[in-house]
């Protein structure tokens, strides 16, 4: 198994460009299904969680090119309506796939996503909603069997919490379905935009992306078209974070300064000095980073959950206590005991951890146990005195594209071994 091996307590200097957004291209690769034509996917990110995606659309008989950022589909020649239960277990997130399937196909089959590192992943809000709009459900034995008896149709659809994976869903099988759907308290991720803009682009018709409620109105039929995948706010959060946890001046390159705005407040609090330039961010930390009272995580615009690792990674050496409280997902301090191991003071009481500041951390060995985990412990250790060794790189190979290299034009010493 390869690890990273991370000699720290170095600065770090220069410009990184972010790639695009995971969790971006992963619903537009689904959306893709549902598209009439060829579809052109642009600044498409190289991570194991997109080659996942590709192999599910390949499984279901589309034609998959892919080349730098780049990646084609078409998904004319889809002949299968499953996806097999070693691919829904390697990416929990395959559900996105589920009302882009029963859309093209009219039937779906897809095993239960089961829990996650994150903790149990209910996908209640996804059945419940496709199910107003036609789709007949039947769980047994741990799958899903999905059949659209009479087509699906519009339908109002209010969501009891704006999840971000059931508001994709109820979208893509929307915009083909008859009549007019209506999406109460929608998620209002900027990845939700971007999956509205790239099916509008198709012929689409969505009004409200990014607002709570959001209305599709059906068409017979949507095209394909070109798109070029959003920034990934969450991978510029962490080199950010990198850069505050060792007092180093950056800039992350290519980025939507307005999709960091939940972030910010927190990085000013803590003493950092953001600079926009166009689409460049350059933070600028104090010598000291100061505590930061309280970081909630929260739907979007509140502060991101996925940002939340990495960042309580970065708080670990600031002066004085900061307080965070993990509104999203049930588990999700599973770095906390690695952080320890690095020297972090810190501790969890149910949804709060409360973050002691510590002058310096030490390395150590560290086992990274999920994606935003493991960028916890890369900037911990990039913070960190002597060597950090982190395990469980399949995890951060899902979501940062080229860490390694990045890190190492940036000064750090890294290596893989
Ligand atoms: C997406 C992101 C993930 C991010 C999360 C929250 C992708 C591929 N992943 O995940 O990185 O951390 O948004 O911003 O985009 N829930 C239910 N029932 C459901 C669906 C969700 O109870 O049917 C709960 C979940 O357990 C969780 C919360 O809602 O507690 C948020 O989940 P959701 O917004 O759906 O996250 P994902 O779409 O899975």
């Amino acid at each position: 198994m390869s690890k990273l091996l991370i000699r720290g307590a170095r600065e770090l200097r220069g410009e990184v460009r972010i790639h695009g957004a995971k969790n971006s291209t992963l619903p537009l690769m689904a959306a893709s299904l549902v598209c009439g034509g060829k579809c052109y996917l642009h600044n498409c990110p190289s991570l194991s969680d997109v080659d996942t995606s590709e192999r599910i659309l390949r499984h279901l008989g589309c034609s998959v090119q892919r080349s730098g950022g780049e990646i084609v589909i078409d998904p004319l020649s889809t002949e299968r309506c499953d996806i097999p239960d070693d691919l829904m277990r390697e990416m929990r997130s395959s559900i996105i796939f589920l009302g882009a399937i029963v859309a093209r196909m009219g039937k779906a089959v897809l095993s239960y996503p089961g829990g996650c590192e994150l903790g149990p992943r209910p996908i209640d809000l996804h059945l419940s909603a496709l199910r107003r709009m036609g789709v007949v459900i039947r769980e047994d034995h741990g799958q899903l069997n999905c059949v659209v008896p009479d087509g699906l149709h519009g339908a109002v659809i209010s969501l009891a919490f704006p999840s971000v994976g059931a508001t994709e869903n109820i979208l893509i099988a929307a915009v083909v379905a008859r009549g007019t759907t209506v999406i109460n308290n929608a998620a209002r991720e900027p990845e939700i935009c971007d999956l509205a803009d790239f099916l509008n682009s198709c012929g689409a018709k969505i009004s409200g992306a990014g607002e709570s409620t959001v209305t599709v109105e059906g068409v017979a039929s949507i095209s394909g078209c070109e798109h070029r995948v959003i920034p990934d706010r969450i991978a510029a959060a962490t080199y950010l974070a990198a850069a505050a946890a060792t007092g180093s001046a950056l800039t992350v390159a290519d980025v939507v300064p307005r999709h960091l705005e939940p972030i910010i407040p927190v990085f000013e609090e803590s003493g950092c000095i953001l600079r926009t330039d166009g689409d460049k961010m350059q933070i600028l930390p104090p010598s000291r980073l100061r505590r930061v009272k309280s970081v909630r995580t929260m739907p979007y615009p509140g502060f991101p959950t996925d940002a939340q690792a990495p960042i309580m990674a970065m708080l670990c050496v600031a002066d004085g206590t900061s307080i965070f409280v993990e509104n999203i997902f049930e588990s999700r301090y599973k770095h906390v005991g690695e952080l320890l191991r690095l020297g972090a003071n810190i501790k969890v009481e149910g949804r709060v951890a409360i973050v002691d500041g510590v002058e310096q951390l030490s390395g150590a060995p560290v086992e990274a146990t999920d994606l935003r985990g493991g960028a916890a412990l890369v900037v911990a250790g990039l913070a960190a005195s002597g060597v950090t060794e982190i395990g469980g790189l399949n995890h951060l190979d899902r979501g940062y594209e080229n860490l390694e290299g990045n890190l190492i034009s940036l000064g750090a010493d890294v290596t893989r071994t």
